[in-house]
């Protein structure tokens, strides 16, 4: 029946789909505000239209969050579903090859900002409710949330969620908004990096100076800055933070070998990205590496003079961004204090230091034995015709954390992209088939998780 639907209703899903990717809603420019607006509204109006009741956007500090719901029984359990309309800079834009906001289908793909970060996977969501509605087949009660500032921290998030407990509670969170690990190797997401992000700054003289007259006397603050960075790591990729990975917790051998043996092609990887050899913390493969293991990194650096031509110049400052991935049981807030102390002490007495802390977000591991990790492990088995492998990622969503930690609720994380859709970068893209197959699957999990629940 849900097949049926889905085939008969496919090009107006697409169509609805693309309206909401032609809205430019990037969170993290002020620029957008408008279009951040115009998105929250228009999923409001979506999620109305499919049949949710309550339908309202809360205004928060930063972007709003639209809120909506369908409550059929108390004696129900209720599942909440999460999912953020807001999306990342295009930059560089230049190396579209078709404009960011403007999408088009090509080799079975949507491209555009957001088509799979989340905006293509939280449509599905909505899709999915409207054709368990029209079906008369909604098996339980259902709570959506949807936020506007996932890619920049989700600051006031945490303020809403605890002002809002009683409206929010719910048994199960189900979030779509990561990645599988093949079309034909369904996979379900079991933990999340947390993020530390900062951004620092190295003063050395109080102008820009004349790089003949002064150099040579007088530091230089971006040969410091970089000597600074390249002291980060050891010649084993460990980070040398002091006590950066006191916290980390050990991962069960058990957990381990069943990485091991998730399908993952090297070569392929390897040629995807372009690149002859990959490079990271020895002892781990690069599964791990991206998932169970912290790392650090610089997003960018900047300083000087970077415009066309030559210009001599000593540079009075130079900054650089950097994040680091974290793991269970590390906190942000104490990774960034570390970071902090331990970058100040690098610094030679010829410069000055500033670390500022950007934004972070916790680690998080969901259960694998829950019931609804069964229903989502069911119900991707039902339409893929493969059960799903258990796998972190390793890319960050605070909310879990904050979900679990205040309202004491844990997540099924049942994400349809694909590591390769190019999220963050130019030419995202969201294959239909995975916008399809969302849909599709979604129904099935609130189906088996309604009646597993009462067993
Ligand atoms: N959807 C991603 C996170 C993600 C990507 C999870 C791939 C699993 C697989 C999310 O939108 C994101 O980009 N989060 C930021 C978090 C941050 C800004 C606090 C991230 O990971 O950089
Ligand atoms: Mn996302
Ligand atoms: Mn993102």
């Amino acid at each position: 029946m849900i097949s049926e639907q889905l085939e008969k209703n496919k090009e107006r899903y697409l169509e609805e789909l693309l309206e909401l990717l032609k809205i430019p809603s990037v969170s993290a420019d002020p620029e957008y505000t408008q279009a951040m607006i115009e998105a929250a509204s228009f999923i409001e109006s979506k999620l109305r239209d499919a049949g949710a009741d309550n339908v309202s956007i809360f205004e928060t500090d930063g972007y709003p969050i639209v809120y909506g719901e369908k409550l059929i029984d108390a004696s129900k359990p209720t599942v909440l579903v999460y999912g953020h309309y807001d999306v990342q800079p295009p930059d560089p834009i230049e190396l579209w090859e078709s404009p960011p906001f403007d999408p088009v289908i090509k080799d079975e793909k949507i491209y555009a900002r957001g088509a799979c970060d989340d905006k293509g996977q939280l449509y599905m969501h909505i899709k999915a409710f409207e054709i368990m509605m029209s079906n008369n087949a909604l098996p339980c009660n259902v709570k959506f949330m949807f936020e506007g500032e996932e890619e920049v921290g989700s600051e006031h998030l945490e303020e809403f969620v605890k002002e809002h407990t009683g409206m929010l509670n719910s048994d199960v969170v189900l979030i779509s908004d990561s990645s599988m690990i093949a079309n034909d190797t369904p996979s379900i997401t079991t933990g999340l990096r947390g993020l530390s992000y900062v951004e620092v700054t190295v003063t050395g003289p109080n102008r820009d100076l004349h790089s003949g007259v002064y150099g040579g006397a007088v530091a230089n603050p971006v040969n410091i800055l970089c000597k600074m960075i390249a002291s980060l790591h050891d010649e084993n990729g460990k980070v040398t933070v002091k006590g950066f990975y006191d916290p980390v917790a050990d991962v069960s051998q058990d957990e381990r070998s069943r990485m091991a043996k998730a399908p993952f092609n090297l070569e392929k990887y390897m040629n995807e990205l372009g690149i002859d050899d990959v490079h990271g913390e020895s002892g781990f493969s690069t599964l791990e590496r991206t998932s169970i293991r912290p790392t650090l990194d610089v997003n960018g650096i900047w300083g000087g003079y970077t415009g066309e031509g030559a210009k001599t110049v000593l540079p009075s400052k130079a900054h650089a961004k950097i994040s680091m991935r974290l793991v269970p049981d590390q906190s942000s807030k104490e990774i960034t204090e570390l970071f902090a102390k331990h970058f100040k002490n690098l610094a030679p007495p010829y410069v000055k230091v500033e670390v500022r802390d950007m934004h972070g977000g916790e680690p998080a591991v969901t259960p694998t034995d829950s019931v609804s990790y069964k229903a989502a492990s069911r119900a991707m088995e039902t339409t893929f015709g493969k059960v799903p492998i258990p796998l972190r990622n390793g890319g960050s969503i605070p909310i879990v954390e904050m979900f679990e930690r205040i309202l004491k609720i844990k997540t099924v994380l049942m994400g349809f992209g694909l590591d390769s859709d190019a999220i963050h970068s130019p030419n995202e893209h969201f294959g239909l088939f995975n916008y399809y197959k969302g849909i599709e699957t979604i129904p099935y999990f609130f189906k088996y998780y309604a009646e597993m629940s009462e067993d």
